[in-house]
């Protein structure tokens, strides 16, 4: 089967300074395979570089060195053929949000843009954002500025969602809600890559977990094996962190 989105050796690193050699690095050597119909979890500790490839995977930072396939498309050499096939939830859900505009209108903007998906009435109504359709984004909570951003993403109708922190600074019934909504749009056709420091939650969303450390892709399983004593000491390590033991069957 080919790969939804496919990467071989990314590479980045930022210069902190001219006067210093010191540098950042973001990836260093990052494989990366999706295929369609999975949802795979990125995970890892603040830092290690989970954003950084999510905007690299996307075309939306340049690389040093390294290449990248979406569905058979370099995005960084044809970066304004990417948005039908892939899109990009961003970290900061408000950030992206046009302040000036009612959430209807930032849905209607988005349905302009990709024509011939779903009406933004059906996606308000989904959504359950129709008691909010004329509220700007400064005036909704942070689930529903979420869920304002899974709007558009679902008016793009990409092969490739990928969700870099989708549940960030919200509450437990609000981060399921996020991802079921996510979830539901599920296919046989699409791929989703889910970002997460959040452990259980992608224990709950995802079939196949990589996990990254400074740069690194250094574990790679389907999520059933998590507690498989050949995982990687940091896996293991990030499971005690987050309190997750084996279940007895
Ligand atoms: N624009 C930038 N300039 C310099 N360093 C950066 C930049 N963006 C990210 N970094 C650095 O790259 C590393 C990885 O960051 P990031 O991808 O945001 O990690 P994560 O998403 O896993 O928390 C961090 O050390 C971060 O400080
Ligand atoms: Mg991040």
């Amino acid at each position: 089967m080919t790969p939804l989105l496919s990467a071989r050796g990314l590479h980045k690193r930022w210069r902190q300074g001219w006067w210093r050699p010191a540098e950042t690095v973001g990836l260093a050597g990052v494989d990366l395979e999706l295929f369609p119909g999975e949802v795979v979890g990125l995970i890892g500790e603040s830092g290690s570089g989970k954003t950084t490839l999510a905007r690299a995977a996307l075309g939306l930072s340049a690389l040093d060195a390294g290449t990248v396939s979406i569905h058979g498309i370099d995005p960084h050499k044809n970066r304004r053929l990417i948005p039908p096939l892939a899109q990009l939830l961003f970290q900061d859900a408000g950030a992206s949000l046009n302040p000036g505009l009612t959430v209807r209108a930032i849905l209607e903007e988005s349905a302009r843009y990709f024509p011939g998906t779903e009406s933004v009435e059906t996606v308000l109504e989904r959504l359950d954002l129709k008691p909010r359709a004329h509220a700007r984004p400064s005036e909704l909570s942070g689930g529903e500025r979420r869920r304002v951003t899974l709007g558009q993403v679902w008016l793009a109708n990409p092969l490739l969602l990928v969700a870099d922190e989708p549940t960030a600074g919200l509450d437990a019934s609000r981060k399921g809600e996020i991802i079921d909504l996510l979830l539901s749009r599920r296919s046989p056709e699409r791929g989703f890559l889910l970002i997460s420091h959040d452990l259980p939650l992608v224990l709950y969303a995802c079939q196949r977990l990589l996990v990254m450390q400074a740069g690194r892709i250094i574990d790679g399983f389907p999520t059933r094996e998590l507690f498989a004593p050949q995982r990687h000491p940091w896996t293991q390590k990030l499971c005690i962190n987050a309190g997750l033991e084996p279940t007895c069957s």
